[in-house]
């Protein structure tokens, strides 16, 4: 299915995990994919992935908390002649702790690089959507967004606040033919959820109906059909990817 020809992906986050997925997706749907990681090193392990996997595209480097590297990113993708008619939001990070003990900086990185990322990429990517009259923005949540979980306060409250903030930048673009979606994974096997104590893990398992963590491809695959022509008459939603953990 060559459904995304024609079309620049920008995914933040490519490095690894459920980013490096979706650039896989949307690149073997034919989109030119550009994936961003906070390092040189992890920004070329992105264009060697791509190429092994015949895509068309690079890694770029980028700090989706910092204004100027946002900037500089989107500066960059204009000169290239590639700016996104797809922007996928995943870059995102965990500082888990009570909130009796965590530190203003914990809830400051985690609120900044999840939710207030959104501010910065989605400003600077619907300028060119909105004068192309057409675009597709996916903002990856999380299911603690909806369920809350105990030591991710500063979590929870930044990918609640990107579901909504999905809602209101999908009413704000409708008319210029955007559609803004959101995806909200539930625990998915990644280097995010690699850490769990295997304690943790099992009692995690015990409210999975589907009785299993999720794979990146199969978040991947919502990412996908998201961005998809088939998905049209979609703008607003959040889709839950979550093996049944939380049904909305
Ligand atoms: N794994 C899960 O169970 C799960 C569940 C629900 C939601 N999610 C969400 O899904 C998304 C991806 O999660 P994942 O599990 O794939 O995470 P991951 O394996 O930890 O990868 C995180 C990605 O985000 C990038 N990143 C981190 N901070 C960044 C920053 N300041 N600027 C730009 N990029 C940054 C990382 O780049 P580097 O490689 O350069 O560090 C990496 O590519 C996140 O938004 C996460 O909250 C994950």
């Amino acid at each position: 299915m060559e459904d995304l020809n024609g079309e620049v992906a920008l995914v933040t986050g490519a490095s690894r995990g459920i980013g490096a997925a979706i650039a896989a997706e949307l690149g073997s749907r034919g989109a030119r994919v550009v994936g961003t990681a906070t390092s040189a090193a992890g920004a070329t392990a992105i264009g060697t992935a791509l190429e092994a996997a015949g895509v068309e595209g690079c890694g770029l480097v980028a700090d989706v908390s910092d204004s100027e590297s946002v900037t500089a990113l989107f500066a960059r993708l204009e000169a290239d002649g590639h700016t996104p008619s797809i922007l996928v939001n995943n870059a995102g990070i965990t500082r888990d702790g009570l909130l009796a003990r965590m530190r203003e900086e914990d809830w400051q990185a985690v609120v900044d690089t999840n939710l207030g990322s959104l501010y910065r990429t989605c400003r600077a990517a619907s300028r060119a959507m909105m004068r192309a009259r057409r675009g597709r923005i996916v903002n990856v949540s999380s299911v603690v967004g909806s369920l809350g979980n105990a030591g991710q306060s500063n979590y929870a409250a930044a990918k609640a606040g990107m579901e909504g903030f999905t809602r209101a930048l999908a009413r704000e673009l409708a008319g210029r033919g955007i559609t803004v979606n959101a995806v909200a994974p539930g625990f998915i096997d990644t280097d995010m959820t690699r850490g769990l104590a295997d304690a943790h893990r099992e009692k995690l398992l015990e409210q999975i109906p589907l009785g299993r963590l999720g794979a990146a491809a199969e978040v991947a695959a919502a990412v996908g059909y998201l961005v998809s022509p088939a998905a049209a008459y979609v703008t607003g939603h959040t889709l839950h990817v979550n093996g049944g953990m939380y049904m909305g």
